[in-house]
């Protein structure tokens, strides 16, 4: 990931250079080490670079949770901040690579655009998972008049099929570069045909990373329409078997199991376990009823929660855990006129949501955007309020 080591320098150029900077907006100062936050506003994005002295040199990197997508702009924020800084470059890896595909194509859909979306085709499918591409490219192709959403959380896969997408000139794919188990809670109830889970990582020694679990089942129902379909394929006998009880653990079911059934389209992965003579395994679960509509009417304001002075020492050290979710104040940053920026991560256990809280005198709010819309991080987002209320 793009970074610079500079000669170390005395940060207090950065507020004088805020004033006149034009892209520099914020500089917050940790409460308990040296590094330094620097906020950014480039190409329309607010995004935050960290700084983190050292007696030898000073690191000067992107900050993880509000990184921009695009590789490039980072680069150039980067670049342009020690630029305005006057900074004395040690080391650098920022050469621009304009060859590089960006996931900035029309096709190409982030989370928080599904909070108000129109599906361009009167069926939709979703494929978590995707990997190469090869079954995506191959049912979006078969069924023009289906929308296919491809959920991927390798970015370098994702930007594969979109330059495919491009160049097959395909208009019924949107690939989403996001983790597919939170992914589900952003689809309206009844839309989808089809949800393919092929070949899911196994995990069988994290299995609280697996893709297939009660809540996933529960919320495929909700999206599928009434004769819809989950479908697993699996060459994990120990996957298969525990989706299958994943399955089965609900009052009513319908379930179908196939062993060793070829497939219109092969993928690279699965080609490979056939060339090995490996059984895979594939379960379908129907969908037998329609699911009331669900409301994504949920407010992540936070209203009256502003600063108030020594707020940052009230704050719990700890992560707090309740029925279901939690919460932690990881890092507190504070700047010269008295904002704080909260590094917080919160929500469920397995998938936790990370983002910034920017507080001020007069106002609240997630920096640079709001967390993904789900049910966990709501309750989170309202103990969070009750905390930074005291
Ligand atoms: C073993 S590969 C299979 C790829 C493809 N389905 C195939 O059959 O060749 C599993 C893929 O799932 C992706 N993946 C794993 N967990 C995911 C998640 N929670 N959401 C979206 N994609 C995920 C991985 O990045 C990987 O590309």
């Amino acid at each position: 990931m793009p970074h610079l080591k500079v000669k170390p320098f005395d940060s207090t150029v950065i507020a004088q250079s805020l004033v006149k900077s034009k892209m520099m907006t914020l500089q917050a100062k940790s409460l308990t080490s040296d590094d330094e936050l620097i906020g950014v506003e480039h190409s329309g994005e607010e995004f935050l670079l960290q700084l983190k002295p050292d007696n030898k040199a000073t690191l000067l990197k992107y900050d993880k949770v509000t990184r921009p997508l695009k590789v490039n702009l980072l680069k150039e924020a980067l670049a342009a901040v020690s630029d305005e800084l006057g900074l004395d470059i040690l080391s650098s890896n920022i050469a621009l690579s304009p060859t590089k595909p960006t996931l900035s194509s029309e096709y190409f859909k982030k989370i928080e655009d599904f909070e108000n979306i129109t599906f361009p085709k009167a069926k939709v499918s979703v494929e978590v998972g995707f990997g190469s591409g090869r079954h995506l490219l191959y049912q979006a192709e078969k069924h023009p008049d289906t929308l296919f959403i491809g959920l991927e959380i390798h970015t370098p896969s994702a930007q594969q099929v979109l330059k495919q997408i491009e160049l097959q000139n395909i208009d019924n794919i949107w690939v989403v570069n996001y983790d597919a188990r939170l992914f589900l809670e952003m689809l309206p109830s009844n839309i989808c045909e089809q949800i393919f889970v092929h070949f899911p990582v196994p995990w069988d020694k994290k299995p609280h990373r697996r893709v297939i679990s009660p809540s996933f089942l529960d919320e495929s129902m909700r999206v599928l329409g009434k004769g819809g379909r989950l479908e697993l394929r699996t060459d994990s006998d120990k996957y298969f078997w525990y989706s299958l009880e994943t399955f089965f653990s609900v009052p009513k079911v319908e379930v179908e199991v196939r062993k060793n059934e070829a497939l219109e389209v092969t993928s690279k992965y699965e080609a490979r376990w056939k060339r090995q003579e490996k059984d895979i395994y594939d379960v379908y679960v129907k969908c037998t009823e329609q699911s009331p509509e669900k409301k994504l009417a949920l407010d992540f304001n936070f209203n009256i929660v502003k600063y108030r002075n020594n707020l940052e020492k009230d704050l719990p050290k700890k992560a707090l855990v309740f029925d279901g979710y939690f919460v932690h104040f990881e890092r507190i940053f504070k700047t010269e006129d008295e904002r704080l920026l909260i590094k917080c991560a919160f929500g469920s256990f397995d998938r936790p949501e990370h983002k910034y809280i920017l507080l001020d005198k007069t106002s609240c709010r997630y920096f640079v955007s709001p967390p993904v819309k789900t049910a966990v991080n709501y309750e989170a987002h309202k103990k969070i309020m009750e905390l930074l209320n005291v």
